[in-house]
């Protein structure tokens, strides 16, 4: 069966700065090995991402090594509103780190998350790491700033609840959740352990996983929050939260079509179709890929291509998974190879290099009249 090229909005690379958990061509290899053609790059790396000179370093970074398509965002600081929105057609999109997380990039003032709310262009989009009554304050700046905003990893009831009302009422917002938060909870932290089970958003109890499952209407996409650590940083002191996503994100969404939780249309609707709409992506020409839904067997870390070589789906028993991947008309991955080279990838927001802003009017004189 044949399905297009699956987009992911949410993935941490770790370069610049930490390229021993993921470079940009480890990470765009699990992508392609997980059914992912275009990523979208988050920019709490080391620098993070706030300007120009961060951007170039990261895309620098990026283009001889990517084997997708991919964009970086950039993050909000406290002093980068106006340099941001100046950016922004070169960005994925802007990042608002409103709680604790992994990185150094967290907005704690309401006037700062003021000042990007206002600078970045509505035509752009806005992302937040936003939880709980955090979530409900950016809710609230989306509808008095009038502009969308997309709610990164959805977790629990209440949050879910929230968002359902935001958009019953008009308020231009979206959202995404994790499989982590779909697939696992709060019962299987004892078996992960205490540094592996470290995510955010924590895994939440039983009944808030079964709420994102019964209020599926409201989730826009789904995103795999790929948050590469090695094994020996999690099972450290102060292990850093994050797992893993890129590569068992597809053969958890088939096995929840086998049990008739989901549809392959709801597959594509969240990891193609609303992604495009909400993150101004153009469909990949000739991209698609080829899934074997009898398939049956179990997510093994062993077998793949993410740096961090873990998994918190170790022997997760699942129905379905990739056969084959064309990326633009070149065959990028196909039975457990990654085909795709580094730099095959391109990134989706490069905007030629317009000189002089306008066309001119009148053809532009011959050599010879100069
Ligand atoms: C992410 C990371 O490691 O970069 N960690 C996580 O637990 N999700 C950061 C984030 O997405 O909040
Ligand atoms: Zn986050
Ligand atoms: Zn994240």
């Amino acid at each position: 069966m044949r399905l297009p090229g699956l987009i992911d909005p949410h993935v941490h690379f770790r370069e610049p700065g930490a390229t021993h958990k993921e470079d940009w061509d480890s990470g765009t290899a699990a992508a392609l090995a997980g059914g992912f053609t275009l990523v979208l790059a988050m920019p709490n790396t080391q620098p993070p991402v706030v300007g120009q000179a961060s951007l170039d370093l990261a895309l620098r970074a990026a283009g001889p090594k990517a084997r997708c398509d991919y964009a970086q965002y950039l993050g909000a600081g406290p002093a980068n509103a106006s340099e941001a929105a100046r950016l922004s057609g070169g960005a994925a999109g802007l990042k608002l780190y409103l709680d604790q997380t992994y990185g150094p990039l967290r907005l704690d003032q309401m006037g700062l998350w003021q000042e990007h709310f206002a600078a970045w262009p509505k035509s752009r989009p806005l992302v937040a790491h936003a939880e709980g009554r955090t979530m409900a304050a950016a809710i609230l700046m989306a509808a008095l700033y009038d502009r969308p905003l997309h709610l990164a990893h959805v977790s629990t009831r209440e949050e879910i609840l929230l968002i359902r009302a935001a958009k019953e009422k008009g308020i231009p917002v979206t959202c995404e959740v994790t499989p982590h938060h779909l697939f696992l909870c709060d019962a299987d932290l004892p078996h992960l352990g205490p540094g592996r089970g470290e995510v955010r958003p924590r895994l939440a109890a039983p009944a808030d996983r079964d709420a994102l499952w019964q209020n599926l209407d409201v989730i826009d996409c789904f995103a795999s929050d790929h948050a590469p650590h090695t094994l020996a940083e999690k099972d450290a002191p102060n292990p850093p939260p994050g797992f893993p996503g890129l590569e068992s994100a597809l053969p958890l969404y088939l096995t929840a079509v086998s049990e008739g939780r989901l549809t392959i249309e709801d597959i594509v609707a969240r990891c193609v179709t609303n992604p495009q709409r909400i993150f101004n992506l153009a469909p990949q020409p000739e991209t698609w890929i080829e899934i074997d839904p009898a398939y049956r067997g179990e997510i093994r870390a062993g077998n793949t291509f993410t740096r961090c070589a873990w998994t918190p789906f170790e022997g997760y028993p699942v129905r379905g998974r990739l056969v084959r991947g064309v990326l633009r008309g070149r065959e990028a991955y196909r039975d457990g190879e990654v085909l795709s080279a580094p730099g095959a990838g391109r990134n989706v927001r490069q905007t030629p290099i317009v000189c002089g802003g306008e066309e001119p009017s009148r053809p532009a004189p011959r050599a010879e009249e100069r």
